[in-house]
């Protein structure tokens, strides 16, 4: 899987002859997996139609900062939070220099300022324009101000001299957006995350369940994302809002969990069994309501699948993570668990205790593997789960 995938891109396209590569990076960018959104200025409008853009993008390109329509929708503020990386291809050299003097006279110098994304350029010009000492001095402003450059390359140019200044390649400018997000720990890793409780119906209206919030498994599947992953969150019933970037599967019982899960795995690298699954289920479920004439009635409940050990026996190559909650022994509890379960790792908690564990927004934990185990302190549900996706990272490497 490429690093691309799931990130988000915008494309801006400034006024040169080299504006007809963008829609080549553009189709690049989508086939490697990124989320593209264009825009031009209106010089770059002069050299290759929007509709062309548009059609490749599959979303209207933005062009202008005082459409107030176009700012009801996703105005500059949004489109600058939005991305992740923002890469002007071709950069020329006009648009360089208002990008050093921070101008914010169209919406893609307005969506430079506002943005915290990583910014790129790809200079196109005349080779007497790349060479001028004003040119220059900019450029190094950029590269003071972490804006990343990417090329120019040498050559024949349009207006027929040769020399220092033709727009890279798209390939080559994708791959060096690409390169921007390798660092990122599981940059290219597909990563299954189960979370929140599951419920085990009795008749239509009743089921067995349990007080599980889901918050670490969502805080965990955040992450991951933000961590560079692919991430598939199969989550039983919870009032939580869907991670951003995350695949959310929604399900109910744990045979759907278990099929779901099962499902998500085949092409995985990482699995994290968050999800406090019921233990048990009714045998039948009745299809009609309960009466509630007898004074007392039973109820036939059976072995719910161990979702987490189906996964791991049938994918030997996935990296199995489970979670153990327990209310004594925690660790040798874990370790049994890690052994029983076949998992690489196991993340252990208490959940006597009122301040951590369920329904919390904070959590204490242990991470345990077969020849190590450290523990996390009590902190946030949202710091733990990216000192968990460290750790898996770490261990991956090893
Ligand atoms: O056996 P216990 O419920 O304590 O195990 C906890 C771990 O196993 C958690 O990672 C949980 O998500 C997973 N599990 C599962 N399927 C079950 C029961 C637990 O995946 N039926």
């Amino acid at each position: 899987m490429s690093t691309l995938s799931n990130k988000r891109i915008i494309v801006g396209i400034s006024g040169g002859i080299a504006a007809y590569k963008s829609a080549e990076i553009v189709r690049r960018l989508q086939d490697a997996g990124a989320e593209v959104r264009v825009v031009m200025t209106s010089s770059a409008e002069e050299f290759i139609r929007p509709l062309t853009l548009q059609a490749l993008s599959g979303h209207p390109v933005h062009a202008d900062l005082l459409d107030p329509e176009a700012e009801a929708g996703m105005g500059h503020i949004e489109l600058a939070r939005w991305a992740d990386l923002l890469l002007i291809a071709p950069a020329t050299a006009d648009f360089i220099a208002s990008m050093v003097h921070g101008r914010a006279n169209s919406l893609l110098n307005a969506i430079i300022l506002a943005t915290p994304a990583i910014v790129a350029v790809a200079p196109a010009m005349n080779q007497g324009m790349w060479s001028h000492p004003a040119t220059t001095d900019n450029m190094a402003m950029l590269a003071k101000r972490q804006v990343r450059i990417f090329g120019p390359d040498s050559g024949v140019q349009a207006c027929g001299d040769v020399g220092p200044g033709r727009m890279q390649q798209p390939e080559q400018i994708v791959e060096q957006v690409a390169g921007c997000f390798a660092g990122q720990q599981l940059s290219g890793k597909k990563l299954v995350i189960t979370a929140g409780p599951t419920r085990e119906a009795i008749d239509p209206v009743r089921y067995i369940s349990n007080h599980s919030s889901g918050k670490m498994g969502y805080a965990l599947a955040q992450a991951a994302a933000e961590a560079g992953a692919q991430v598939t969150l199969v989550s039983g019933p919870v009032n939580l809002e869907a991670p951003e970037r995350c695949n959310l599967v929604r399900v109910i019982s744990a045979a759907d969990m278990l099929s779901a899960t099962m499902d998500a795995c085949t092409d995985a690298d990482i699995l994290i069994a968050a999800a406090a699954v019921a233990d048990y289920r009714p045998v039948t479920v009745a299809t009609q309501k309960i009466k509630k004439h007898a004074e007392a009635i039973n109820l036939e409940l059976e072995k719910n699948p161990d979702i987490v050990s189906a996964a791991s026996t049938a994918y030997s190559d996935l990296f199995v993570v489970g979670f153990a909650a327990e209310t004594q022994d925690i660790e040798s509890y874990a370790r049994d668990k890690l052994q029983r379960k076949n998992l690489d790792a196991i993340i252990a908690n208490d959940v006597s205790r009122s301040d951590v564990g369920f329904n919390s927004d904070n959590n204490e934990a242990w991470w345990i593997t077969a020849t190590a185990s450290k523990v996390f302190s009590i902190r946030s549900k949202t710091q733990l789960a990216r000192d968990i996706v460290d750790a898996i990272a770490d261990q991956l490497k090893a």
